[in-house]
């Protein structure tokens, strides 16, 4: 028998995480590889909230806090979710975490039993499957389709739920598509939600900021009032603040759902760090004007993307409502081979392939639960996109 616990043989590692660190050893190794797979804005932290950071070491804020967040930062998340959804929520309905993932984590953790079923749209981000597989449940996976711009359509979520489905797992603007929900196409989400009072919706939001042109984010429990006493609206400051480094994420939801996940981080990493907690303080309270001028480049830099790829014959590049990552379909080019000799019978392949022949790192759909299709992130230089770019082009034409 392993030593190592049943519970792990069931899950994978991130191949995000995985592109990145293999794109990483090329380049160590002299290769001049560029690197699409990175889920980062590539913008510094904004000055002021650094500032906030070292003003908290300098008071002395070093030290453990409450175990979910400090009474100022509950109390930002609170404003905030005043102010840009419309929701209201009192401190003792808040949890912060070491990032969005450890939030996302402890609720699972604290509501799935075995057979518990989590539903989840595909594409969807590489980390919810395996959440639920360690927290003991069963991922049920919906599958969107291209043709309807990724997004789940009321059917399909009526189809996946069954009475022991506790949660869907709801994503928008999306990773890894980028597709976002308008109202009406959430609403006719929440309307199959209200027939089904067993099941609970947890938002990840994480991407709320990041939208572009007409679309406007909104979440469920704005969209549906009747759902705000089942749905944990989750969000963080990593990706709009450029902070996936300070570690801070949070939720907002039900007392008792909140004070079980509590109990789950004050047993595993209690608070998170004293100093990012300040820091997002000051990202949620502070000026907020650097959004808009953050989304304009990465509006220009989603436009470049799709507008090359889309040239690509065998590439079918649908336009995204926000985020930071295109997901085109390389349905047309299955079946083909590379100067390589690689035969392309999978996005994975096809990836592969990219990296080693071309030096462009992308993630495989695959792992994203939709094939054939592959994920890039547009949050870098607009010079190493329209790079990548004509690599992918070149290396498209070079298949035979
Ligand atoms: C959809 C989504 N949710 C949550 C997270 C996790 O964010 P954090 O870095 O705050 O843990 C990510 C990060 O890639 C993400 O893409």
């Amino acid at each position: 028998m392993s030593f190592l616990s049943a519970t792990l043989s069931r899950v994978k590692p991130s191949p995000t995480i995985a592109v990145t660190a293999k794109a990483a050893e090329l380049r160590a190794a002299g290769r001049d590889v560029i690197g699409l797979g990175a889920g980062e804005p590539d913008f510094d932290t904004p000055q002021n909230i650094k500032e906030a950071a070292v003003a908290a070491i300098a008071a002395g804020k070093t030290k453990y806090t409450a175990v979910d967040g400090i009474p100022e930062l509950k109390a930002a998340i609170c404003a905030k979710l005043r102010r840009d959804n419309g929701l209201d929520y009192t401190p003792a309905q808040v949890s912060v975490g070491t990032g969005g993932k450890q939030i996302l984590y402890n609720a699972l953790m604290a509501t799935l039993n075995p057979g518990d079923e989590v539903v989840i749209p595909a594409p969807y981000w590489v980390s919810y499957p395996d959440m639920v597989l360690l927290a003991g449940g069963t991922p049920v996976i919906a599958a969107a389709s291209l043709e309807n711009d990724f997004k789940l359509t009321a059917d399909q979520l009526e189809a996946a739920i069954t009475p022991k489905t506790k949660w869907l797992i709801f994503n928008s603007p999306s990773n890894p598509t980028g597709a976002g929900y308008n109202r009406d196409e959430l609403k006719a989400l929440t309307d199959v939600l209200l027939r089904h009072p067993h099941v609970w919706v947890m938002t990840d939001d994480m991407y709320e900021h990041l939208a572009y042109g007409d679309f406007k984010f909104c979440t469920p429990a704005e969209v549906e009032p009747a759902l705000y006493a089942r749905t944990l609206t989750c969000n963080g400051v990593s990706k709009a603040y450029a902070m996936t480094g300070w570690r801070i994420g949070y939720a907002a939801g039900p007392v008792e759902l909140i004070a079980a996940m509590r109990k789950i981080q004050s047993q595993s990493t209690s608070n998170p760090c004293s100093v990012s907690q300040w820091a997002a303080v000051e990202a949620l309270n502070g000026p907020q004007d650097f959004l808009p001028a953050n989304n304009e480049v990465f509006r220009r830099r989603r436009d470049l993307v799709v507008k090359m790829l889309s040239q690509i014959e065998g590439i079918t590049c649908p336009v995204p409502d926000g985020a930071f990552y295109v997901y085109p379909s390389i349905a047309g080019l299955i079946g083909k081979t590379s100067p390589g000799g690689r035969l392309i019978d999978s996005d994975e392949a096809f990836a592969t392939a990219l990296l080693e022949e071309a030096d462009v790192a992308v993630v495989f759909g695959a792992a994203f639960g939709l094939s054939p299709n592959f994920r890039v992130s547009y949050a870098t230089s607009d010079a190493a996109l329209e790079t990548a770019c004509r690599r992918i082009r070149d290396f498209c034409a070079s298949l035979s």
